[in-house]
C-alpha cells in the first residue's frame, strides 16, 4: 500500500473515532443534564378521566393536567408518554421513567419499590354489575362468579383478599375497557374497579342496564404520584408543585374541567 493511501485511511479512522466521540458526549450531556433536562413521566391512558389517549394520540385527562402543572410551577420541564400500567412500574425501578402518575393507589407494598406524593385524591374500589344482578350488595357476595379487574391493580387485590389468593374466577385484563366490555355481552358477571373511572366509562360508552354497587365495608383510597424509590429532590419538587397548585386555586381547576359537566 503507498503512503498516500495509507495517510488516508488513517484520516479516516481518525474522523471516525472523533465523530463516535463527539455522539458520545452530545448523548451523555443530555441524558445527565440537570436543569432544562425533560423528566419522563409514565402512564397507563386507559383509565379515564385519569388518563387517556385523545384523538391525536396524546395523553389527557386529569392526572396529565395535573403532572404538566405541577412540573410549571416548579420550573419543570415533563413529556407524558402512554407506557401503560406494567411499564410504567419497570420504568420507574429502572430509570428509563422518572415519574409515574395513573390513579395510582398509595399502598405499603408499593412503598417498598416507589415513594409516593402527599396523596391528590381520594378513591374507591366499586363493583359494576348487570341491573339483573339485584342480589349482589358486596364483594363477598361475588363468590363463584366471574370478575373482571385490570391486573396489578386495587381492584384485583380487593377480589384476592376478599374471595382467596388465586380465585379461579378473577379474570385479569390489561386494561379496564377489556372487562367492561366482556361484562356487557356476558363473558363475567362484574367488574370491579376505581369509582370515578367505572362512573366515567358508563357515561362515555353510554352503558344500560348497568349498575354500580358500592360496598361499605370497603376502604378508601389515596392516589399519589409515584418516583423511583429514594428519589427525595424529585419527590420534593413535586410535593412543593401539589402544594402550590393547590393553594392557587389550578388544582380546582382541574377537576373542575374533568369531574363536572
Ligand atoms: N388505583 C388503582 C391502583 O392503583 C388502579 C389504577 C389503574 N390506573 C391506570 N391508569 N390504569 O391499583
Amino acid at each position: 500500500m503507498n503512503k498516500k493511501i495509507l495517510s488516508l485511511f488513517l484520516l479516516l479512522f481518525v474522523v471516525i473515532i472523533a465523530g463516535c466521540g463527539n455522539k458520545a458526549e452530545e448523548k451523555s450531556v443530555s441524558s445527565a443534564g440537570v436543569s432544562g433536562q425533560k423528566i419522563a413521566v409514565g402512564t397507563d391512558a386507559s383509565f379515564p378521566p385519569f388518563e387517556s389517549m385523545s384523538p391525536t394520540g396524546e395523553p389527557e385527562g386529569f392526572d396529565v393536567d395535573l403532572i404538566k402543572a405541577v412540573a410549571e410551577s416548579q420550573g419543570m420541564n415533563v413529556e407524558v408518554k402512554n407506557t401503560g400500567w406494567d411499564a410504567m412500574m419497570n420504568g420507574l425501578e429502572n430509570g428509563s421513567v422518572q415519574v409515574g402518575i395513573a390513579g395510582i393507589t398509595i399502598r405499603d407494598d408499593r412503598k417498598k419499590s416507589f415513594d409516593f406524593t402527599a396523596p391528590y385524591f381520594t378513591a374507591k374500589q366499586v363493583i359494576l354489575v348487570k341491573e339483573e344482578n339485584s342480589t349482589v350488595t358486596k364483594v363477598a357476595d361475588l363468590k363463584g362468579k366471574k370478575i373482571g379487574a385490570q391486573s396489578g391493580t386495587t381492584g384485583a387485590f380487593l377480589i384476592e383478599d376478599t374471595l382467596g389468593k388465586g380465585y379461579s374466577g378473577l379474570k385479569g385484563y390489561k386494561e379496564i375497557a377489556g372487562a367492561v366490555e366482556d361484562l356487557q355481552n356476558g363473558r363475567i358477571d362484574a367488574v370491579v374497579a376505581d369509582n370515578a373511572v367505572v362512573k366515567k366509562f358508563i357515561d362515555k360508552f353510554n352503558l344500560k342496564n348497568v349498575k354500580i354497587i358500592e360496598d361499605k365495608t370497603v376502604q378508601q383510597e389515596e392516589y399519589g404520584i409515584a418516583v423511583k424509590k429514594g428519589n427525595k429532590e424529585l419527590l420534593a419538587k413535586l410535593n412543593k408543585g401539589l402544594e402550590t397548585i393547590k393553594a392557587n386555586g389550578t388544582y380546582d381547576k382541574i377537576y373542575a374541567r374533568h369531574f363536572s359537566k
